[in-house]
């Protein structure tokens, strides 16, 4: 539609049907059983409301969204269609790894082409929008939603953003909604929906970057988070939606509510009650509200007591109908698939091929002593542990994903059998033993699952035969990992280590056989002290999706070689978090191994530095970094440098590294964290191959938020490491004129 019909159209239309738009209703409103992300609100819809409303979210299937949007349309009085949205957060059908996992392979055109595979499947569901990817910065493994994340780095964070909505939208018809405005990622305490203390400094360094990014790629829409921002929520926060979205980054699309988010102002204290919290979120900005009804119930006085201009409410309008015009549904309401063609593009063998590779790369080795990894044929290896059988190894936020399409680890073992491998798989139950702390959906499922598998005979009788297995075997591979139900939303944990029985039961097969691997799977970094120090191999596979167990067996038999590199930190203790690589120095730091001075910036109790760092990630084959080579030592606003080196592949096999560029701002106005990512760049050399690899450094990559408000560099004196991890490398030293 030209832009002067949606004009028109928006002039046509009764102040009801305009706030209609405005109005986002769960999908169990229109159809009954949709998935519900969300708390349903004490107030229900009317039929007005439903008729009128401008979109839904929670409903997929092309056949059902077909009908409901023909229902719809005949009933709407200017025959608009209604938007489904939906959170495809790392796969529809085909579940790919978790996004944690995703920024692990360090790979952004894999992240692209995930988010493409995703997208074509979701929109062969009639889906329009995607709630994803969540661009929040992460460094509080106790915060559930670090799953969710591209991880602590906001370099990496803004790299995979973009990658991820380069990908949704290069499906036609198809809109990334990126997440959660702003900074929901720093909640107090790591406590889910906790406010956030941020410093305006902190947040416009390192958590807008990542929006910014995601903006730029085109994304059309943004969701406000849920939670304060300098006590402002941010649902509520003109400061935040207005001056620093709109105007600053120019974002033009539709912005909604995260769920129920203009309600729940009431219950921050910042709202009396659902009409001041609708003028508040209107006047902040919000286009959309996600199923709290206030602006339903309450715009239309507020518009009619001249409280909220009707200017306003035009502008949030066209952006949705603007948004919808961008979709092609004024020409093409209904899907264009199918159930049958539906069916033939969910869980193609191309996308389950690419969720795989995602996998393999995502996985991060962090130990392999004695290089007892890759597994060799000749030698007789039990396989056990909760995951070695469970089909459950997709996130909580696959809501699509159905786990009896999952590869597990034992049919994926049961092939390797075949070709020669001598793999024992002995299950031993289900990952959790008591659900005590997990209030959630799809506890139901999980209960059910336990009670199946967990009466005390029989786990007693499924260890005992794990334990005169593992005696005979001459190695074991231990499959354990928190449950995908203790990360995600409203997931926060204070003791982040496996559940109690796991450890346990490490500690007993580790009596019988010290020939241990531990693969980890986890929505988050996990205290992973004791099963460091009882395995000889420690691989984190983290929620791998639909392909993870022949991804997982091609890595223990080495048909590939890991690659993975940590996104974030792995903790010592969970005393340590929030940590991150990229600390400031304090003016006390300590300043080796060997300084016992007191009064220095350490614990009493554990060490400063995380288990295995950022950027940390080990492979089959070792590779050589040569010292950087500098093209000179003076850099200016107009001349870049080029720093260089030479990667070989020393080992005797083929293996990929990621090599990671890291800048230091000596000194500057304002303290600048110890090391900074600025670049990486994945490469893969067969034994003995050698490559050069060159990054260029600009003035513009040395800037930072200075308290101007301006982002400057100054001059003065630079490190730089290339390395492959955030603690490796040594630094050569530039200035900046
Ligand atoms: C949830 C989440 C958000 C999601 C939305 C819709 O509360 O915070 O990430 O996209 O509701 O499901």
């Amino acid at each position: 539609m030209q832009e002067s019909d949606l004009r028109q159209l928006l002039s046509q239309l009764s102040l009801d049907e305009k706030i209609g738009q405005l109005v986002q209703i769960p999908g169990t409103y229109y159809q009954s059983g949709s998935v519900l992300t969300g708390n349903l609100s004490d107030s229900t819809y009317t039929a007005a409301q439903l008729k009128l409303a401008g979109s839904t979210l929670g409903i997929w299937g092309a056949d059902t969204i077909r009908s409901i949007q023909k229902q719809y349309m005949q009933r709407h009085p200017h025959h608009i269609p209604m938007l489904f949205m939906l959170d495809v957060v790392h796969g529809m059908r085909t579940i790919f790894p978790a996004p944690l996992a995703q920024a692990a392979s360090f790979h952004p055109e894999l992240v692209c082409q995930g988010a493409s595979i995703a997208a074509q499947e979701a929109s062969a569901c009639g889906i329009h929008v995607s709630f994803a990817p969540m661009a929040d910065l992460a460094r509080d493994a106790r915060w559930g939603r670090v799953m969710e994340s591209y991880g602590e780095d906001p370099y990496l964070n803004g790299i995979m953003t973009e990658a991820a909505v380069d990908g949704f939208q290069s499906t036609p018809s198809f809109v990334s909604c990126i997440k959660h405005f702003a900074a929901y990622g720093a909640p107090t305490a790591g406590r889910d929906y906790q406010n956030v203390e941020l410093s305006e400094h902190s947040l416009r360094e390192f958590y807008l970057p990542a929006y910014s990014k995601g903006i730029k790629a085109g994304a059309g829409m943004v969701m406000a988070s849920f939670n304060t921002i300098e006590g402002i929520p941010a649902t509520g926060n003109r400061w935040l939606l207005r001056d620093i979205l709109r105007k600053e980054m120019g974002f033009e699309g539709v912005l909604i509510s995260d769920w129920g988010a203009i309600h729940e102002m009431v219950a921050h204290g910042f709202c009396e009650d659902d009409r001041t919290a609708a003028k508040y979120a209107m006047k902040a900005g919000i286009d959309i509200d996600m199923a709290s009804n206030a602006y339903g119930n309450h715009l239309k006085d507020l518009i009619e007591s001249g409280e909220i201009e009707e200017l306003l409410l035009d502008q949030a309008v066209y952006r949705v109908l603007s948004l919808k015009n961008r979709l092609g549904l004024f020409e093409q309401p209904y899907p264009v698939s199918d159930s049958h063609t539906q069916a033939h593009i969910l869980l193609k063998k191309e996308h389950r091929q690419t969720a795989r590779v995602v996998a393999e790369e995502s996985f991060v080795l962090l130990k392999n002593k004695d290089s007892i990894l890759p597994l060799r044929k000749s030698s007789k290896t039990v396989l056990t542990g909760p995951y070695v059988n469970a089909p459950d190894m997709h996130s909580s936020w696959a809501i699509t994903g159905d786990r009896r399409d999952s590869v597990t680890v034992l049919n994926a073992a049961e092939n390797a059998c075949t070709e020669g491998f001598s793999f024992l798989p002995v299950p031993v139950g289900p990952v959790l033993r008591d659900l005590s702390g997990l209030h959630r959906p799809g506890k139901d499922e999980l209960s059910q699952d336990i009670e199946a598998l967990s009466d005390p005979d029989s786990l007693k009788a499924m260890e005992k035969e794990v334990l005169s297995a593992v005696r005979e075997a001459e190695n074991v591979v231990l499959f354990l990992g928190e449950h995908r139900l203790q990360s995600g939303e409203a997931a926060s944990r204070t003791d982040i280590r496996l559940p109690e029985w796991q450890i346990e039961f490490l500690r007993s097969v580790h009596e019988q056989n010290s020939r241990i691997v531990s693969v980890i799977f986890t929505g988050r970094p996990l205290d992973l002290r004791e099963v460091s120090e009882l395995s000889k191999a420690v691989l984190i596979a983290w929620l791998p999706g639909t392909e993870g167990g022949p991804a997982l067996m091609n890595l223990l038999t080495g048909k590939c070689s890991p690659s993975g590199k940590l996104p974030m930190s792995m903790p010592y203790h969970v005393g340590q978090v929030p940590i991150f690589y990229s600390q400031y120095a304090t003016g006390r730091p300590v300043t080796g191994p060997n300084d016992d001075t007191f009064y220095r910036s350490r614990y009493l109790d554990c060490p400063n530095d995380p288990l295995y760092p950022f950027g940390y990630g080990l492979s089959y084959t070792t590779f050589q970094i040569s010292d950087v080579q500098l093209s000179a030592s003076t850099l200016t606003c107009d001349r870049t440098i080029t720093a260089a080196v030479t990667v070989t592949n020393t080992g005797q096999t083929k293996g990929s590294e990621v090599i990671q560029l890291y800048i230091q701002d000596v000194t500057a106005s304002v303290v600048r964290p110890l090391r900074e990512l600025k670049g990486f760049t994945r490469l893969s050399l067969t034994p003995g191959e050698s490559r050069q690899i060159h990054f260029s450094i600009t003035e513009e990559m040395l800037r930072f938020h200075s308290p101007s408000g301006a982002f400057i560099s100054e001059k003065g004196l630079f490190r730089l490491w290339i390395s492959n991890s955030s603690i490796g490398g040594d630094p050569v030293e530039f200035q900046l004129l």
